[in-house]
């Protein structure tokens, strides 16, 4: 009998999937010196037989995650900074328009989509309990509180500021298990015909391109337009748009509005059906996911062994959230993988959770270059891959494990 849990959306039965082992919290880079007990817990991924939402089975509480040295920074990837620019700048144009509007975000990180609202003169607030990034927000001129969105902060976000045109959320909407709260304060938040819009990893991309990476502690839901739409008509909510998006290996941005106020678009329809033809959640194509987990974990050790046996170098490269899914699964340590290079100050001269490899300033990566190169980052590939030209020019090649073990 498969592990089950209860479903966060609607109480149903969820039923394990994929046991991806003891797990640390994948953003606690940890100080060298720091010998505490480092809290694990069990990541697996199960499906909800009612409302078909996958979720992990099991819930880390939100403040061993996000706290004031959470370190990711939405400003870590250029393609990302044009990304939330250009959308801000859409949303200016749209859901912004009219006379006095109003945006909240929820989890704004370091600003980056909010400061391009904040220099058109534009109403807006930032919600995020994450102290050092909120703190990057306001210096970059965005109304920031450091709180986590729930039911009561959206209802005193409506005393003080009125309601909203807008409710936007990037890579934040699933990381929170609890739903219902979020989904009454962002109902009870919004104007009539305005509009709750969040974009998160898409599960179809993730079961086709095999991202298991994707699921850590953070990702506590993995969405779809199937569970999405279910989830919304039971929180009085409608799906009324859906876009797909390259970002972060495969994103989906969602368009939720009050029932009756928007006409859902042709897209919402069509991403349903492709869902439906493909079986997107069938326990068969959950379970066929799951078998080509392991097979890359086998594969991956492999590689990392026969390049050790042979005296090569590898180095990692992004010390992803997803990267602590991928070392803790295959037991990958500084014995396989030198250092993994990072951008990301809070990040460096610290220890990757669980695995313990050293993270570096990407300095590091240059002196010398190292024949391999782990790709952690492989949803920044294109990005990273064209900055990295010296590498490739010193003979260096990448290894990705996404879709499935290669290097090139
Ligand atoms: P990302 O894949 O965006 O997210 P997550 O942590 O949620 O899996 O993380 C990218 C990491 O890679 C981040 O720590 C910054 C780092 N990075 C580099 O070191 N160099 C780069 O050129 C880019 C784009 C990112």
């Amino acid at each position: 009998m498969p592990n089950q849990s209860t479903c966060r959306v609607c109480a149903g039965t969820v039923t394990e999937f994929l046991d991806l082992g003891q797990q640390p919290l994948s953003d606690a880079f940890r100080l060298p010196e720091d010998t505490s007990a480092e809290f694990t817990y069990r990541l697996a991924v199960g499906a909800c037989a009612d409302c078909a939402m996958v979720q992990l089975m099991e819930e880390v509480p939100r403040e061993k995650m996000f706290h004031q040295d959470y370190p990711y920074l939405s400003q870590g990837s250029a393609v990302m900074r044009e990304h939330f620019r250009a959308l801000a700048e859409r949303f200016l144009s749209t859901e912004l328009a009219g006379e006095d509007p109003l945006v909240v975000e929820l989890g704004c990180n370091d600003g980056t989509m909010l400061r391009t609202v904040a220099a058109a003169g534009v109403r807006h607030l930032g919600v995020e309990p994450s102290g050092a990034v909120a703190d990057l927000a306001a210096e970059a001129g965005v109304r920031v509180r450091k709180d986590f969105f729930e039911e009561s902060t959206a209802l005193s976000i409506r005393d003080q500021d009125g309601p909203a045109d807008l409710v936007y959320a990037a890579n934040t909407f699933c990381h929170i298990p609890y739903v219902d709260s979020i989904l009454r304060g962002v109902v009870a938040l919004l104007k009539p015909g305005g509009a709750f819009v969040f974009e998160d990893p898409y599960l179809g991309d993730i079961v086709e391109q095999t991202s298991f990476d994707q699921i850590y502690d953070e990702h506590f839901f993995l969405f779809s337009a199937t569970s999405v739409d279910a989830m919304a008509r039971r929180h009085g909510l409608e799906l009324v748009d859906v876009e797909r998006l390259p970002v972060h290996g495969g994103e989906v941005r969602y368009t939720l509005a009050l029932p009756g106020a928007r006409t859902p678009s042709a897209a919402v329809a069509a991403l349903l059906a492709e869902e439906q033809a493909r079986g997107l959640h069938d326990r068969a194509v959950l379970d066929g996911f799951a078998d080509r987990v392991r097979a890359i974990r086998t594969d991956l050790l492999a590689l990392l062994e026969d390049l050790k046996a042979k005296g090569e170098r590898v180095v990692g490269y992004g010390a992803t959230a997803k990267s602590a899914t991928v070392t803790n699964l295959c037991g990958i340590g500084p014995d396989l993988v030198e250092f993994i290079s990072d951008t990301t100050p809070a990040k460096q001269h610290r220890l990757a959770p669980g695995s313990g490899i050293p993270v570096r300033p990407p300095a590091a990566f240059a002196d010398p270059h190292p024949g391999y190169a782990l790709l952690f980052a492989w949803n920044h590939a294109a990005e990273i891959m064209a900055k990295e030209e010296a590498f490739r020019e010193a003979g260096g090649k990448w290894i990705l494990y996404v879709p499935d073990v290669h290097v090139v």
